[in-house]
């Protein structure tokens, strides 16, 4: 007897949690496959990051995002396929602590991290870690007429 009326307040408890837990995950998530950026997060915000990672590399959505694979001519965005997508959370990640760390940036609505994507890639997807040979000179340009005044 005592045993049963404890199972079954254990039982309410459980399902109380389940129920509170059910009701407080959005109904429809509109992403299946996020890892770095918040599950809650916008149509509108989503569509503005993927648009600042293709131009700070410069590259197409489909660097990142594997094909269908019943209609190669559309994009997979869930699918973790290609490596590069994978590198990307890792460059998330990176950038984020960079941020936090070293320029001690804290998140605020509408404040622009002072380190992203386009610091280092600058519309390139392999960022260089050697600056430029310096340039040889050519021949010095013509000398510039005299001018008698002087
Ligand atoms: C430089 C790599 C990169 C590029 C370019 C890129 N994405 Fe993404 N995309 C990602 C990564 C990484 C994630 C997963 C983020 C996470 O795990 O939080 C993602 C997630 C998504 C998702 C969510 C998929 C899901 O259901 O989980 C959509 C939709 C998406 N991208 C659309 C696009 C579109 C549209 C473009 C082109 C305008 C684009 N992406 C360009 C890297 C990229
Ligand atoms: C501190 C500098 C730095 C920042 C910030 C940075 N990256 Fe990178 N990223 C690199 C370097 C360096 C490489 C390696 C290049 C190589 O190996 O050719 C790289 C490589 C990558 C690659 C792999 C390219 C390939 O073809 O394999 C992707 C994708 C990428 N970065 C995306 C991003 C995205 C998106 C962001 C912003 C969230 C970002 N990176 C921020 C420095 C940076």
């Amino acid at each position: 007897m005592f045993f049963k009326k404890k199972i079954t307040v254990v039982g309410t408890l459980v399902a109380l949690v389940v129920l509170g837990i059910a009701a407080s995950a959005p109904a429809d998530p509109t992403y299946k496959n996020l890892k770095v950026l918040p599950k809650n997060i916008t149509h509108e915000q989503l569509d503005s990051v993927m648009h600042q990672f293709n131009r700070s590399l410069n590259v197409k959505c489909n660097f990142c995002h594997a094909s269908q694979k019943d209609n190669p001519r559309k994009l997979d965005f869930a699918s973790d396929e290609k490596g590069e997508k994978n590198v990307t959370r890792d460059m998330m990640r990176m950038t984020e602590r960079i941020n936090k760390k070293f320029f001690k940036f804290k998140k605020e609505e509408g404040k622009i991290p002072p380190v992203g994507c386009m610091t280092c890639h600058n519309g390139n997807p392999h960022p260089e870690a050697m600056a430029p040979k310096e340039e040889k000179k050519g021949p010095p340009p013509p000398a510039a007429p005299q001018n008698p005044a002087n």
